[in-house]
């Protein structure tokens, strides 16, 4: 089945607006960057630029968003090297054309943004293009159709990178009913289909990326984060990955402003609306929000966490966002359960990791 050739769904709009969003956070944290010379920008299943009504796909997004920054490329006089793979002949057409005539729109860009096409098997690209990779900041799009490059081929070399950041789609529900087969199997050894098969239908996403986790060596940085997509019956994701905790922030900014209830998800994972209602047999259960301010609350208060610094990392390490701990030491300074000599409890990451504070939540 050829993807362009019908409009993109609802589900897939997601899944680029997702791309698309984390791209503008990440253009201009590296344009910015003075000591910078060159960043690299990586789309391997690229697509053709647009679907059948014109809607733009990963390669045109993230062109315009290189084109929002032209005045800090221009004044930082930085170079952006796109990088866009399409296998199939027809595609890799329509995507030279597409995106070569949306950068000429704007006038001058050429001198900073480069268009490096090629029309690859991922599986032969991804090897000749791993050092630039490596070697510079770098954003990399794997968005395949499938499961397949999931692999620990793969995975294992962006492990070893230090200053990339990438995301990853996958089909996880696909795993879970046909990982059995042999053409799953021979690639997938990383991934444990018996346990997918235990894991709540809905949750397969989040389980996959468990598994992912637990697999990345000890002596690596990376970070990996879930957004399940459900579209009708199948469950797909994407897989965040990043090394810097500024890189963490960003995307889990983006993701708890797509789903407040969750920030894992375009739809109900934990099946939270109906918490609202009062359990006649339980009372009232908390929302993920509210139970995860629960632990905050014992972690400060057994002192097991003593600062935002300590609180900050285990907010990430939990896939929370500042905020949610924020009110929770606020709320437990009013009621005289702690004291902090500051204004704010200070769980940002500017305050953290920028500026430096450190601010001390001691027990009353
Ligand atoms: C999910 S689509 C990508 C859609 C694209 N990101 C967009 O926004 O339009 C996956 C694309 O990868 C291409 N593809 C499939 N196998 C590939 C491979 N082994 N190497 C490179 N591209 C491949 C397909 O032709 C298809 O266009």
């Amino acid at each position: 089945m050829n993807l362009h050739d019908k409009p993109f769904d609802e589900t897939t709009i997601v899944k680029l607006k997702l791309f698309e969003d984390y791209a503008q956070a990440w253009i201009p944290t590296f344009v910015m960057q003075d000591y910078l010379k060159e960043i690299h920008i990586f789309d391997f299943f690229a697509g053709t630029g647009y679907d059948v009504d014109g809607v733009a796909g990963s390669p045109i997004r993230l062109i315009e968003k290189i084109i929002e920054q032209r005045g800090n490329i221009f004044q930082k006089q930085i170079r952006i090297i796109l990088h866009l793979n399409e296998f199939d002949k027809t595609k890799f057409e329509l995507l030279i054309s597409s995106c070569s005539s949306k950068l000429k729109q704007e006038k001058g860009i050429e001198h900073f943004v480069a268009l490096k096409y090629y029309n690859q098997d991922f599986e032969i690209l991804f090897p000749q293009l791993f050092p630039i990779i490596k070697d510079f900041p770098s954003l990399v799009y794997l968005d395949q159709n499938g499961v397949k490059f999931l692999s620990n081929q793969y995975f294992k070399k962006l492990e070893e990178t230090k200053q990339t950041d990438f995301l990853y789609f996958a089909s996880s529900s696909y795993i879970r009913r046909f990982g059995e087969l042999n053409e799953f199997k021979i690639h997938l050894t990383n991934i444990d289909v018996e346990q997918l098969k235990n894991t709540d239908y809905n949750k397969v996403h989040r389980n996959l990326t468990e598994q992912l986790r637990k697999n990345i060596s000890p002596s690596s940085n990376l970070k990996l984060y879930p957004f399940s997509l459900k579209k009708n019956t199948n469950i797909y994701g994407v897989i965040f990955g990043a090394s810097h905790v500024r890189a963490v922030e960003k995307f889990l900014n983006l993701t708890w402003k797509y789903n407040g209830l969750n920030g894992d998800a375009n739809f109900d994972i934990d099946n939270e609306s109906s918490l609202i209602q009062f359990d006649l047999f339980e009372g009232q259960k908390l929302t993920k929000v509210e139970s995860f301010k629960q632990i905050v609350k014992e972690k400060i208060l057994s002192q097991e966490i003593k600062t935002n610094y300590q609180l900050l990392n285990f907010v990430y390490e939990n896939g929370h966002i500042g905020k949610h701990a924020d009110q929770c030491v606020k709320e437990m300074k009013k009621a005289n359960l702690i004291f902090y000599n500051s204004k704010s409890p200070c769980v940002t990451y500017e305050s953290v990791f920028r500026k430096k504070i450190i601010v001390n939540y001691e027990k009353i």
